[in-house]
């Protein structure tokens, strides 16, 4: 972390306190300045004197401390994040009603910082329809609302309802902070193809396309900002690898076949923006291919890949959900014909398609996608540059 970032951790009355302790400490060892806010409650399950030695500051509980400092309206407003964890069911109702009857209400209404909440709760509290209308309330308000996790619970029940573990909440805090997305990946999984791959002819010589690898590299690097995990598998690309994916380089239609078949369904979302070979050489020449002495033209045998995206849309019991790109030359209605055909014919849920040209669509930085789903008249048309239109198709699956 390269700027020191000003923290408030919020904790309330749950068993899962003690999991903020490590959250604390995590803050501290990365150099940030973390002020905690517990609640009367929260002192029942983690004491006051580990806080303060974890945190290097004193605890504040109570709305009348250091009244003369105004500390309420204080933290809130210096603050970067706000991060409440454990987050009771009781917290959330007051969060989503603006209610300021204790310290950590005051500064949740004070604050201008990112809010990021890990909800711990027992399965059916959480699933009840007034904790659920008091999420969507605060996430629509743009409060990261990070997990709850199914596991074991406090009791011997096991569900929904787990806080998510210190790391991912660190991190989901630290992506919070550093974008103006919100979190609403955090625990999916992402797979991501790009590139252009090249199939060999021989030694010197291959097959390509001029797939430049930038839009996948900004859906790579909005899942990323929004939380998820991502794996990206690439080809040949004019662009680097986004930092922080899980990476595999498939050179060839081949590879990629076989790495995407193996990723595929340990994956939440597929998306299949790589430009892969129709074709191959039937054989790759193991010496260079000499020029004709007498200048008769050269025939190259190709013969037909198989279908990455048609072969894990198709696999058997899949529940992912997968998205296909079409860059076609045609535009306008036609474009969004042949993008319904390939929806169909391969079986993917959505398909993202492009116009392409010799100026358009490929190796720019700006795109123009229009998006179908499979057996719905739906359709999106999303312009802008390539990390906008990422954001945009992100929008739509989530
Ligand atoms: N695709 C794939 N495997 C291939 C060819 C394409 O997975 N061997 C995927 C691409 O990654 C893209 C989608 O299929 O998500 C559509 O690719 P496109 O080249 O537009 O379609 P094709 O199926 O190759 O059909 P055509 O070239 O005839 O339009």
């Amino acid at each position: 972390m390269t700027r020191q970032l000003r923290i408030v951790v919020g904790i309330t009355g749950g068993i899962a306190a003690y999991k903020a302790l490590s959250v604390v400490r995590a803050f501290v060892r990365d150099g940030h300045d973390v002020n905690v806010v517990a609640t009367d409650a929260a002192l029942e399950f983690v004491g006051r004197a580990s806080l303060e030695a974890l945190s290097r500051n004193p605890i504040s509980t109570g709305l009348y401390d250091d009244v003369a400092n105004v500390r309420h309206v204080q933290l809130g407003q210096t603050a970067d994040v706000v991060v409440v964890a454990p987050a009771t069911a009781n917290t959330l109702a007051n969060m989503a009603g603006g209610h300021a009857h204790d310290l950590l209400g005051n500064i949740l209404l004070a604050t201008r910082g990112r809010v990021v909440v890990a909800p711990a709760m027992h399965t059916e509290m959480w699933n009840h329809p007034a904790t659920q209308a008091n999420v969507a309330t605060l996430r629509a308000r743009g409060v990261s609302i990070v997990g709850p996790e199914t596991g074991n619970l406090t009791g011997d029940d096991s569900g929904v309802g787990r806080m998510v573990e210190p790391d991912s909440l660190v991190a989901a805090c630290y992506a919070a902070a550093h974008s103006p997305q919100r979190l609403d990946l955090v625990g999916k999984r992402i797979l991501i193809s790009g590139g252009g791959t090249r199939e060999q002819i021989d030694p010197v010589r291959f097959l390509g396309n001029r797939s430049s690898g930038r839009q996948a590299v900004a859906l790579a690097e909005a899942a990323l900002a929004r939380g998820a995990k991502v794996s990206f598998v690439h080809a040949f690309m004019d662009v680097a690898v986004p930092a922080g994916v899980d990476a595999h380089h498939t050179p060839t239609a081949a590879e990629m076949l076989e790495t995407m078949v193996q990723l595929s369904p340990q994956h939440d979302i597929v998306v299949m923006a790589a430009a892969v070979a129709d074709y191959r050489p039937v054989d790759i020449s193991d010496e260079k291919i000499k020029k004709s002495a007498d200048g008769a033209p050269v025939k190259l045998g190709l013969e037909q890949t198989a279908d990455v995206l048609a072969t894990i849309s198709q696999s058997p019991g899949r529940t992912n959900l997968i998205v296909g790109f079409a860059a076609e030359t045609a535009s306008g209605s036609a474009l969004e014909e042949l993008a319904r055909e390939k929806c169909e014919r391969k079986r993917c849920d959505v398909v993202a398609a492009n116009t392409v040209s010799w100026t358009e669509g490929i190796a720019s930085h700006d795109n123009a996608v229009t998006l179908v789903w499979r057996n719905t008249p739906k359709i999106e048309r999303i312009t802008g540059d390539k990390l906008s239109v990422a954001h945009r198709i992100l929008d739509m699956l989530v």
